[in-house]
């Protein structure tokens, strides 16, 4: 810490048009708030600052799709993500949002002292505008084909097919999303901030100055850099979001961008009277996590606003990490492929620290990684309940079974307890030189590291065989493995909150600071309590139910996605007459023997009772069909299958992913009626 006496620590606001995920949790705040929990337990003034992104497109498109105003969709979004996070653990000092009075109040005063001071350029440009609706319309109400890949639903801004950056001038076809018109291009006033000026200041701060930050990072700011920055609009045509707080700016609001990071600054405001001395006290170290998408804001656009205000500190780092997939597959909130929290809270209650664990032993920080419910198993039961659990349980319980769970005295030391003795004083140093530089998941593996220990201890040491010869040997053992138990507290603390609570518990242990860490901190005679299990296996049935919840997705997602094929060729009104369809009633349905797909039907026809042979075994039992109205294609060449005469066709309406379903009348008619 040396220069800075304090650490503001902020989190990307998230949008509040939809629940979180785990790709938000592994890749901000799960990292966020072990860092936050850490320094907390070395007594550091620091404040993990949150809150909800209210505004932009994303959120007034959800609330014209639904027929609610945006007001309702943040209202309702923000309720959920607020109360996931609590539930959740993550240690917010304050959770903001920035429809708020305080966070307008703050964003307005930010634009105009930039305003005043001759910071921005004021342009008249061409943008699209929808003549029916009157509106001008904002990249993301804007799409069209794009001119790179030929993706046909690319937006404005954004390809998210080829993931190029786009201007909604570059779409061929653009189409208004809000009338489905083509726009026409009409001339209106923004406010931009001259991003080339800043130029040689960014390269002198950051590929000078910060050449620690991660190479993810460092190296996606360079390649903006090198490509030259150019004046960025900070205002939009829209009536959802801050106001532009000057004259003849009616109808326009800062571009949600804008607004978004100043909802740190309002946040902070919220919650102290004394946020100048997180904001602008140059003894204070400000840090941004965020997910990749988000650098350019947090690295060039932010720290411009920043530098052009002038009263305010900069980012000191911006650990920013990668993305998480889940089952190889993009998380995406408006395809539903995702894990949402407080489904998750709900699914698995009282294993918020297995999910926080598999995230972080699993975070993206290098790379892209992948979340599966099958890794998700294993490192709960290999590593959690196997090592963690196991050792601190083995320590527990025989401590109540040889002392009635007192700490024994600590006898002579052999070269294995000195060994151990030191290994326990060096993870320390090993955790805070990960946490340090951000390498929260190799800080969690030098923690577990621990445990680790702790087990080859016992398993080397076996106690419960040297009892039999050696109580008083025992008695260090037994210590020792202890002292390891109450180390554990400390160190797995930001990691496993809940979890080292409830080791507390058992240990009947106050909270130990993390200076204690390597200490050996148990009186001999401490009166321990009788623990219960730490963590618990999780059985395949549980991991399947999950999986099945995604692939009810994945089908759900086809059928959505799906087009329908194209219409036939025309016939002739007499092609069709020559179909003779009647309704039918099935009156008795076996499997047809050493089949897969098909079912043997007797059908009551009207005219006569007849076998037909149906491929719909997969869909259908056949005591679900007996009783059933059916249609018929009765005069249908009679054709063999499996040795069977089948003498007619039943109808059925095959779904989007291949389901096949019965096409029948509204209400029973008579079986024999026409089907015409
Ligand atoms: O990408 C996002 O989800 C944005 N809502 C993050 C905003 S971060 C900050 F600037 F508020
Ligand atoms: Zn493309």
């Amino acid at each position: 810490m040396d220069k800075f006496k304090r650490t503001l620590i902020t989190t990307a606001l998230p949008y509040a048009n939809g629940p979180i995920h785990i790709g938000h949790l592994a890749g901000v705040y799960v990292p966020a708030d072990i860092y936050a929990r850490y320094l907390r337990l070395k007594n550091e003034d620091v404040l993990l600052i949150g809150g909800s992104d209210e505004h932009g497109v994303p959120i007034t498109l959800k609330a014209k799709n639904e027929g609610i105003t945006p007001q309702d969709v943040v209202d309702k979004f923000h309720g959920i993500i607020k109360k996931s996070f609590e539930d959740f653990g993550i240690s917010f000092d304050v959770y903001s949002r920035t429809s708020s009075k305080i966070h307008h109040e703050t964003a307005s005063e930010f634009f105009k002292k930039l305003y005043d001071d001759g910071k921005f350029i004021e342009k008249t440009s061409e943008q699209y505008y929808d003549e029916e609706n009157k509106q001008f319309l904002a990249d993301r109400y804007i799409t069209g084909t794009c001119p790179k890949c030929g993706f046909e639903k690319a937006y404005g801004d954004q390809c998210e097919s080829c993931g190029t950056s786009l201007s909604p001038t570059e779409l061929i076809n653009p189409t208004s999303m809000i009338s489905g018109n083509q726009p026409i291009l009409k001339e209106t006033k923004h406010w931009y901030l001259p991003l080339n000026e800043y130029e040689p200041w960014l390269k002198e701060w950051i590929l000078e100055g910060h050449k620690e930050w991660k190479p993810n990072v460092y190296g996606q700011v360079k390649s903006w850099i090198d490509g030259g920055l150019h004046p960025r609009a900070v205002t939009r045509d829209l009536n959802w979001g801050v106001p532009v707080p000057v004259e003849g700016a009616e109808g326009k609001v800062l571009y949600v961008w804008f607004d978004a990071p100043i909802g740190y600054i309002s946040a902070t405001k919220e919650l102290t009277a004394d946020w100048k001395k997180y904001w602008k006290d140059p003894e204070t170290r400000m840090l941004h996590f965020i997910g990749k998408d988000n650098i350019v804001f947090h690295c060039i656009i932010f720290p411009a606003m920043l530098k052009a205000e002038g009263s305010y500190n900069l980012p000191e780092n911006v650990p920013a990490n990668e993305f998480l997939n889940l089952e190889n597959d993009k998380i995406s909130t408006s395809r539903n492929w995702a894990v949402w929290l407080h489904e998750y809270l709900e699914d698995f209650p009282g294993k918020e620290d297995v999910l926080k664990y598999v995230l972080t032993a699993n975070a993206p920080e290098t790379k892209d990684n992948d979340f599966t419910w099958k890794d998700f198993q294993t490192r709960n039961n290999n590593e959690l309940v196997a090592i963690l659990g196991n050792f601190v349980n083995r320590a527990l319980v025989l401590t109540q079974k040889y002392y009635n769970g007192k700490v024994p005295e600590i006898g002579k030391l052999t070269e294995a307890d000195k060994n151990t003795l030191a290994e326990i004083s060096k993870i320390k140093s090993e955790v805070e030189k990960s946490l340090n530089s951000f390498r929260i998941r190799e800080a969690l593996k030098n923690a577990m590291d621990l445990a680790r220990l702790g087990n080859k201890y016992l398993a080397d040491e076996e106690p419960w065989k040297v009892v039999k010869t050696d109580a008083e040997r025992v008695k260090t053992i037994m210590n020792i493995s202890l002292q390891i138990t109450a180390n554990l507290t400390i160190c797995l603390e930001p990691f496993l909150p809940f979890s080292m609570n409830k080791l507390r518990e058992f240990l009947n242990l106050e909270k130990l600071d993390w200076d204690k860490l390597g200490n050996t901190e148990l009186k001999a005679g401490h009166k321990t309590n009788k623990p219960t299990l730490l963590f618990e296996k999780i059985e395949d049935s549980v991991i399947e139910a999950q999986l099945k919840k995604l692939q009810d997705t994945k089908k759900a997602n086809e059928i959505a996605e799906a087009v329908a094929n194209p219409a036939k060729e025309n016939i002739e009104f007499d092609d069709f007459g020559k179909m003779d369809i009647r309704v039918g009633t099935v009156l008795e349905a076996e499997k047809v023997p050493k089949t897969k797909k098909l079912l043997k039907l007797l059908v009551d026809t009207g005219i006569d009772k007849r076998t037909i042979i149906s491929g719909v075994a997969e869909f259908y039992k056949p005591e679900d069909l007996v009783g059933k109205q059916v249609s018929v294609l009765v005069n249908l060449a009679p054709k063999k299958l499996r040795g069977i005469e089948s003498q007619g066709m039943i109808l059925f309406a095959e779904d989007a992913d291949g389901t096949l379903r019965l096409v029948a009348p509204e209400v029973n008619v008579k079986p024999g009626s026409e089907i015409k």
